[in-house]
């Protein structure tokens, strides 16, 4: 049997998690190995992850007993909860207190917990420079991670607190690539005026949380911030020209202007992004790009990343 120190990892068939998996499992001189946790062991992206060497177990995280058996034995674990799935900060809490009560009963010895600010520390209810959504939140798939992190002191469980940046891949994947205007010209919004926004590519997170895990107990109790860079709208349309071949213009509404837009989630993101343009100084100390860099020296750019992935970014 093999002496290599498990790390469970929930989310692992998406984006947080499965960058996880992969930095573990392509890493096998390393004392790790990992057990890759998804609702359904049989997909294709689960076993894409068999066949990279990890384990894979099935577990939900609003079934604490299926995730505490998931969790049995091992050295640590990932935890992430998936708020774009259902758009509920109270099922993201119930989730949290699952994995911070399984967690305690594995007796693990160390998790990353993939949250974020509790924005209300900086724009309370009363505060009415932005609405305040779904009763009692401001940014809502911030708000309810944050608030959280107690949950996890509350336990007892070794816990680093782990912020995460705007993924560059939701230009791919979340509606937030350039589209063309009525004057053909294609335009990044981005409602963040003249404000850099921390952004990283996706697959970073997990390379970034595999370099906290091989350091041992060094991040237990501290929170960690992690960026690729930090860059304006402005820097975003100039680099994505660049890649592109074709000029992006920087479509700086407001964002009053983005909660109208009417999607699922549009006035959450614009309260998020007024919160990042509002307290751009506190968001971006909090994401260290030479920590980052230090955890993972892979860690891409904006345009290292653009020249990976230019051709998947649709333009419509
Ligand atoms: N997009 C951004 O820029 C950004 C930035 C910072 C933070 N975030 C946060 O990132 C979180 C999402 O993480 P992600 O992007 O890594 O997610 P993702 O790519 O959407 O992947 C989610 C995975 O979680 C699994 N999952 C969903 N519900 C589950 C459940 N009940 N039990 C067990 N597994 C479950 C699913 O796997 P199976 O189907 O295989 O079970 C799915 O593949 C969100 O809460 C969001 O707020 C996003």
């Amino acid at each position: 049997m093999s002496d290599k120190k498990i790390i469970a990892v929930v989310g692992s068939t998406g984006a947080q998690g499965g960058g996880l998996v992969r930095a573990i499992m392509s890493d096998p001189g390393g004392s790790f190995t990992s057990r890759a946790i998804t609702r359904d062991v049989n997909s294709a992206k689960a076993r894409a992850l068999a066949d990279t060497g990890a384990e894979v177990v099935a577990a939900n995280v609003d079934d604490e007993a299926s995730l505490a058996t998931a969790l049995k034995g091992a050295y640590g674990a990932y935890f992430v909860t998936f708020f774009w799935e259902h758009f509920s900060p109270e099922k993201e809490k119930a989730q949290i207190g699952n994995m911070a009560r399984a967690a305690k009963a594995a007796g693990l010895k160390h998790v990353i917990w993939s949250t974020l600010e509790d924005t209300r520390e900086w724009i309370p209810l009363s505060d009415t420079r932005m609405p305040t959504l779904m009763g009692k939140y401001k940014v809502p798939h911030f708000d309810a991670k944050g608030e959280s992190n107690k949950v996890f002191t509350d336990q007892g469980v070794p816990t680093t607190f782990l912020f995460t940046s705007f993924y560059w891949d939701n230009l791919i994947y979340f509606g937030m690539g350039p589209r063309k205007g009525p004057d053909g010209k294609l335009a990044f919004t981005l409602p963040m005026g003249d404000r850099k926004l921390p952004g990283i590519a996706a697959e970073d997170i997990g390379k970034c949380a595999y370099g906290i895990f091989k350091k041992g107990s060094e991040f237990i109790g501290k929170s960690v911030g992690i960026a690729g860079e930090h860059l304006t709208g402005k820097q975003m349309a100039e680099a994505l020209s660049v890649a592109l071949g074709q000029e992006v213009v920087h479509n700086a509404v407001s964002p009053e202007a983005f909660r109208s837009f009417g999607f699922p989630g549009a006035e959450d993101l614009g309260n998020m992004f007024q919160f990042n343009h509002d307290f751009e100084h506190v968001f971006c100390a909090v994401r260290n790009i030479s920590v980052s860099r230090a955890l993972n020296p892979s860690l891409q750019t904006f345009e290292t990343w653009l020249a990976r992935n230019k051709a998947s970014i649709p333009l419509e």
